[in-house]
């Protein structure tokens, strides 16, 4: 079975219910679904799965302290291990969004291969975001899918 590893820097939930959307939505496709805090989560995680989401709130046009810490955590020990990965990266903000490169820029010097369109979302997931994110989810799931 095709392993997603959805991980997420959250302040006050507004990521974090993005972040379980993208989950219920792989999960609905046929994926086991590693949710993880940004804090929570370990370099093992991404080695292991088969594709990842990726996703903070917007800080200062930059992703959220907890994703960059995990980013910088799990840099040397995934190098050269993770290259085409799977993934697809997912934002809220307030407005802005700008920091949405900032995670693709990190995804592209892990090397991970880029498979949707990032989603992203002004506050709290509602009405069309809510779509967004699930497509975003059952993206992922077919591209993990094993032979
Ligand atoms: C310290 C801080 C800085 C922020 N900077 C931005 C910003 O530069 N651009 C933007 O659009 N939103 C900004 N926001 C708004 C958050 O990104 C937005 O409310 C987000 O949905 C919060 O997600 P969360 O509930 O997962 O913490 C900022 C919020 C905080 C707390």
């Amino acid at each position: 079975m095709a392993s997603i590893l959805v991980v997420y820097a959250t302040l006050s939930g507004n990521t974090k219910a993005a972040a379980e959307i993208i989950a219920d939505s792989a999960r609905a496709a046929g994926a086991k679904v590693v949710l993880k805090a940004a804090g929570e989560a370990q370099p093992k995680d991404l080695l292991e799965c088969d594709a990842v989401a990726l996703g903070s709130y917007d800080a200062f046009s930059y992703m959220g302290g907890g994703l960059k810490d995990f980013f910088d955590r799990a840099f040397y020990p995934t190098q050269g291990q993770v290259t085409d990965k799977p993934y697809g990266a997912f934002l809220t903000h307030g407005g802005g969004g700008k920091a949405i490169e900032s995670i693709e820029s990190v995804a592209q010097s892990f090397k991970l291969k880029k498979v949707a369109d990032a989603v992203l979302v002004k506050g709290k997931p509602e009405g069309p975001a809510v779509a967004a994110l699930k497509s975003l989810g059952s993206k992922l799931a077919a591209s993990a899918k094993k032979p």
